[in-house]
């Protein structure tokens, strides 16, 4: 799959900061880019698929989609965690339709069933094919990958192992550690905007001020920092503690390249995933854990801090979905970004970018 024909070689340049311009508006408002996007910059990613209580035992499974192509994961007779297509050698059917737990994982189309290692191991009625061999016969696996509690997949071999990509990062939050974090429930944001749009707004404080005055008041824009590492950044505020849900400490805001966000608060770990739908539209998912979910005390700050972010998100939303309507309104090319502010967003577009000139070189 070659660049897309709208994406001129000058859109392409590495620059510093102080002299770089945003991707070009076509890359986020060509269909184009979707597809391309989807193989280049997703499938060799690290996308994060379960938390590791989800696959405990022997024969539990997890369905679902990584860089848009179905997978299942799969804890084997061996205790091993492996990752497949949820496809099927036959006609492509699935393997499973639902989580769950099996001895076997058994097609839904016509019933052939393979070991939870992924070997095909019964079919019925093929006595008369020639040549066809069962011990042959194995569902396509996919690399998987364990952190902080959190499962990773990605079906294409990604550039640099798991602990690589996210190195330096636990050290960074210790004491918190995220697997002892409790898992307290999902909400998922259907947005009409290009993924890169949700992504670019996550990560600058330079909208706070404008589009989020609650949370504005709760932090501290002066001192709101960003940093960067190979493959992900990180924006820091303190807190003040009051008013509103969060307790005085810091907050850290990790962005994990494509498509992974981190937010560590005390006591509170809210985990965000950007998947692309569509070029104009994108799916975010919110995960919420808390250090505790039980206590009568505790289950009113959690209902606040759910209530609280639903409005922050509400705010980025609408904005977001205007910037995707400029984007392809014809009369925006790309901008200059503030040195001061935006230094995330270059990190991430300078990523992306990086992608697109390494398909172009044939890396
Ligand atoms: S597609 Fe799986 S058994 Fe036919
Ligand atoms: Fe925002």
């Amino acid at each position: 799959m070659r660049v897309p024909a709208s994406l001129r070689p000058e859109d392409m340049a590495a620059l510093p900061l102080s002299e770089a311009k945003t991707l070009p508006a076509c890359a986020y408002a060509d269909p184009a880019f979707h597809a391309f996007e989807r193989q280049h910059v997703f499938a060799a990613s690290w996308q994060l698929l379960a938390r590791a209580g989800q696959l405990d035992k022997t024969g539990d499974h997890v369905v679902a989609e990584c860089a848009g192509r179905p997978v299942i994961l799969v804890r084997g007779n061996d205790g091993m965690l492996r990752g497949f297509f949820n496809v099927c050698k036959h006609r492509a059917g699935p393997l499973a339709l639902t989580d769950g737990n099996a001895r076997q994982l058994q097609c839904k189309y016509h019933g052939w069933s393979y070991t939870l290692e992924g070997q095909l191991r019964a079919v019925h009625e093929m006595q008369e094919a020639k040549d066809f061999d069962i011990a042959c016969i194995h569902l396509d696996p996919i690399s998987t990958g364990v952190w902080q509690g959190l499962i990773f997949a990605a079906v294409q071999q990604p550039p640099v192992p798991l602990e690589n990509l996210l190195a330096g990062i636990t050290e960074r939050f210790a004491p918190i550690e995220l697997g002892q974090m409790e898992f307290h429930s999902q909400v998922a944001y259907d947005l009409e905007c290009n993924w890169k749009v949700y992504v670019d707004n996550y990560l600058e404080g330079y909208h706070l001020p404008h589009v989020h005055p609650g949370l504005n008041r709760l932090l501290d824009y002066r001192s709101y920092s960003t940093h960067t590492a190979e493959w992900y950044s990180w924006q820091h505020s303190p807190l003040d503690g009051s008013p509103g849900p969060y307790a005085a400490g810091e907050a850290h805001y990790y962005f994990v390249f494509p498509n992974l966000m981190l937010n560590i608060l005390p006591g509170r770990l809210q985990i965000n995933r950007v998947l692309p739908v569509s070029q104009r539209q994108c799916r975010v998912l919110f995960d919420y854990y808390y250090a505790d979910i039980e206590s009568a005390a505790v289950r009113k700050m959690i209902e606040e801090d759910l209530r609280f972010s639903d409005e922050v998100q509400k705010e980025d939303i609408g904005i977001c979905e205007r910037v995707q309507q400029g984007l392809e309104s014809g009369s925006y090319t790309a901008g200059r970004l503030s040195p001061r502010r935006e230094a995330g967003v270059h990190h991430f577009q300078e990523l992306v970018r990086r992608r697109y000139r390494q398909v172009v070189s044939g890396k």
